[in-house]
């Protein structure tokens, strides 16, 4: 062998071990920015100063259950904000507000005010909520688009030949009108420096089948998070925009919750990965500020993610094709 293949052969070598090396650190930099998101301290405090003496206001749609309701019980109590819970029935709202005032302590300056809007009709739900601010000349720190979901417009997963066109344009309405309209109609009741939080969820990000108004929808909501995060930083606005994606959880209304015949309640899988609406919306408020327009919220649901990234193509498809089939089917089966 002459010494210019050894020659040929050493610098091919260097090659390959500097490829390595350059694909590892990206690798090892990737992981760790990902870690941080899950252990840095949130900037939450930032927009709802917990010293202050006239607490903060936030708003939450959709919350006399589900992460809604976790969410204001978890601002209130816990956070130093006053809540404006929004939801769509009266009585279930006055429920929700005396529970939640009844848990402060006594002489707490903190509020809790009700707004009723069925965000089925979305612009006038909307001005609804706008008005209702301008007239208690109320300032919003934070707010939390949570209103969502396909099962209030009767079942869970439906295909492009069975929706019906009410249930259509309510899952549209509900999921992409309402949050959009909302916060173009609170901006100006918004107080410096603000938060806006968008729910979305891995139904969006996935495309899963059986779900393709409702995820679109939730993606919808993630380009709108990235889109409007950048405005207000090209504006200095100080509004922070961020898109949370949730994966399940154990609300009433995921499905996930079986009950035996004693009542005993079990999950469709593990319990680290479908998290409590309580640890859910902690996980929420923990991302604020993490850098990213968009971000799963909850670290199970973030490692759930992960085989759809980097999983071959054609295993993905199964994966994200077999995750609503089944349930799709026994869905049909129990009607
Ligand atoms: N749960 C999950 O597994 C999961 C997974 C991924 C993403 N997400 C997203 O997370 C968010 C919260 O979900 P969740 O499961 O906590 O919801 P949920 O338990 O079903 O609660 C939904 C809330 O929205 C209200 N609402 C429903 N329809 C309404 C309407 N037409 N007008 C006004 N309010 C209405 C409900 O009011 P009532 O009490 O009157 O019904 C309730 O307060 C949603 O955006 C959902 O898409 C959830």
């Amino acid at each position: 062998m002459s010494d210019q293949d050894d020659g040929l052969r050493l610098f091919i070598t260097d090659i390959l071990i500097l490829f390595s090396i350059g694909f590892l650190s990206v690798q090892f930099f990737k992981f760790v920015s990902w870690s941080y998101i899950y252990i840095r301290a949130s900037t939450l405090p930032r927009y709802l100063p917990p010293q202050k003496k006239v607490p903060n206001w936030s708003l939450v749609t959709g919350a006399t259950d589900g992460v809604g309701l976790a969410l204001a019980h978890e601002l209130a109590l816990h956070r130093n904000s006053s809540v404006i819970i929004h939801g769509r029935n009266p009585t279930k709202l006055a429920t929700v507000a005396s529970s939640i005032r009844s848990q402060l302590p006594p002489n707490s300056p903190i509020r809790i005010e009700t707004v009723a809007a069925d965000v089925v009709e979305p612009i006038a739900a909307s001005r609804t909520i706008a008005t209702f601010l301008e007239g208690k000349n109320i300032r919003i720190s934070l707010l939390v688009n949570c209103v969502g979901g396909t099962v209030m417009f009767g079942r869970r997963y439906d295909g492009l030949d069975e929706i019906s066109e009410e249930a259509a344009t309510g899952i549209i309405n509900l999921n992409t009108v309402f949050p959009a309209m909302l916060t173009r109609a609170v901006k100006p009741r918004l107080a410096r420096p603000a938060c806006i939080i968008n729910l979305g969820s891995y139904a969006g990000t996935a495309g899963f089948p059986f779900l393709s108004f409702y995820a679109a929808s939730k993606s919808f909501n993630m380009t709108f998070s990235t889109s409007l995060n950048r405005e207000m930083h090209a504006l200095n606005q100080d509004i922070e925009v961020l898109g949370v994606v949730l994966g399940s959880v154990r609300t009433e209304s995921s499905g996930l919750i079986t009950r035996d015949a004693s009542g005993k309640v079990g999950l469709e899988y593990p319990a680290f990965f479908i998290p409590t609406p309580e640890d859910m919306a902690n996980a929420i408020l923990a991302r604020v500020g993490c850098g990213r327009h968009v971000v799963v919220g909850y670290l199970g649901h973030a490692l759930q993610a992960i085989p759809m990234e980097w999983l071959p193509n054609a295993l993905t498809e199964v994966m994200a094709m077999e995750a609503t089939l089944r349930r799709w089917k026994a869905e049909r089966k129990g009607e």
